[in-house]
């Protein structure tokens, strides 16, 4: 299988100094597909068969989970940043490697797979979690593309983040 990390490109310095930014644009330009494919292998297809679901985070997250929920025949949910969706929405806080913000839903029910691109302190994993959670649904699985190690053994609810990519 081709090594998709080969196309990732280390940023030094952004969007602050001190932060290696891992820039997946160049990925998604010439490996979207098997991108796609490799996230897909993160759950069985007896998992995938019992979502109802991709929620994404904006908005490297809405890429990847939008790409896969259309391959799986599943809906998809947004979660964004503030101010973005349309009352009534549920809100949470969170801190991520190099800021902070807060996150909204809206309400709805059924089990979700939650994506992102990117685990580094899982602050924004967490906190999505935790929304899906405030907003009436249930988390099956996290799924990210690349967990750049920098918190050993992350867990929201005794899940782990499932991976493809890890430095
Ligand atoms: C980035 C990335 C993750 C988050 C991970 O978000 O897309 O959501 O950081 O960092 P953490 O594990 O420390 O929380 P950013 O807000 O930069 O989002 P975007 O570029 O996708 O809009
Ligand atoms: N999100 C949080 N930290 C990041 C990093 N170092 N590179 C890309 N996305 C990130």
């Amino acid at each position: 299988m081709t090594d998709l990390k080969q196309f990732i490109r280390d940023v030094a310095d952004f969007p602050q100094p001190g932060i290696v930014f891992r820039d997946i644009a160049p990925l998604l330009r010439s490996h979207f597909e098997p991108t796609i494919d490799a996230m897909s292998g993160l759950l069985t297809a007896g998992e995938w068969g019992r979502i109802d679901a991709v929620a994404g985070i904006e908005s490297r997250g809405f890429m990847l989970g939008a790409a896969l929920a259309l391959k799986h025949g599943k809906g998809f949910v947004p979660i964004r940043k503030k101010g973005k969706l349309p009352p009534p929405v549920v809100s949470i806080p969170y801190q991520l490697e190099y800021g902070e913000g807060v996150l909204e839903m809206q309400q709805g029910s059924g089990r979700l797979l939650l994506i992102d691109d990117v685990l580094a302190t899982g602050g924004t994993l967490a906190a999505a979690a935790d929304l899906c959670l405030a907003a009436g649904y249930q988390v099956d699985a996290l799924g990210v593309l690349i967990d750049l190690n920098l918190i050993k053994d992350f867990r929201w609810e005794s899940q782990p983040a499932r991976t493809v990519i890890r430095y």
